[in-house]
């Protein structure tokens, strides 16, 4: 990440000879945290993995971050007891290294609204189901997979969302559907639809680095 000449904050993107950068909000395992960064790494996506932040300090997350070298970060209730300064924090390391775009992968949180605010546009959610259905409050984990058997669906899939006050809720950028067998139990859904998670992801983090796909709070880097 090089920056050649300070101006002003509205000319960063024209000075800034680089690549997008991601800052990754993660709370357990990190798997799908783990295919962007190895597809950065196999330059199939143009972007940098800029820093790395858990609520967890256990998290897969945290240790694949210092497994990889990328700047990390426990940031809960636990080292900021007062809301205000939790969103504060996380805001400050996200600009600290000059994050471009949010990607929740497994994050357990709500974002604070100074967060919400300054990322308007630019913070991805990854959800384990083809929303609209089976999103919101409590649709998590298996319990998302074992509504979408529960319900009969012949199809499920990912679905990568834009980010706003509510739960799963924000415009969806892209799905890809996988069939529901008749002998799935969550489990066996699950693994089907992580997999396919890991593929759409950093798909659609290049087509946004590409200019393919836009979202409001992404110009890209005008020189790149
Ligand atoms: C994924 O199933 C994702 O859809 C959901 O949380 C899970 C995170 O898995 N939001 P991992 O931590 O990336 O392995």
């Amino acid at each position: 990440m090089q920056l050649t000449l300070h101006k002003t904050r509205d000319t960063l993107h024209e000075i800034r000879d680089t690549k997008m950068n991601i800052g990754f909000l993660a709370s357990h395992n990190g798997s799908n945290m783990q295919a962007i960064i190895d597809a950065c790494k196999a330059g199939r996506l143009q972007a940098t993995p800029a820093c790395i932040i858990s609520n967890n300090p256990d998290s897969g997350a945290l240790a694949r971050a210092k497994a990889e070298s990328i700047p990390y970060y426990h940031l809960s209730s636990k080292t900021h007891p007062s809301e205000e300064a939790l969103d504060q924090a996380i805001l400050s390391a996200l600009t600290r290294h000059q994050v471009d775009i949010v990607i929740l992968a497994g994050y357990m949180k709500k974002i604070g609204p100074r967060t919400l605010q300054h990322f308007s546009g630019a913070i991805l959610n990854i959800h384990p189901a083809l929303l609209p259905r089976f999103g919101g409050k409590g649709m998590y984990g298996m319990n998302v997979h074992e509504a979408v058997i529960a319900a009969g669906e012949k199809e499920s899939g990912p679905s990568v969302h834009l980010v706003n006050e509510e739960y799963d809720a924000g415009p969806v950028i892209a799905q890809i559907r996988v069939p529901v067998l008749p002998d799935d139990t969550p489990d066996t859904l699950a693994a089907r639809v992580l997999k396919k998670e890991h593929d759409l992801f950093s798909d659609v983090l290049q087509k946004i680095a590409q200019g393919v796909i836009t979202i409001p709070g992404y110009r890209g880097n005008i020189n790149s």
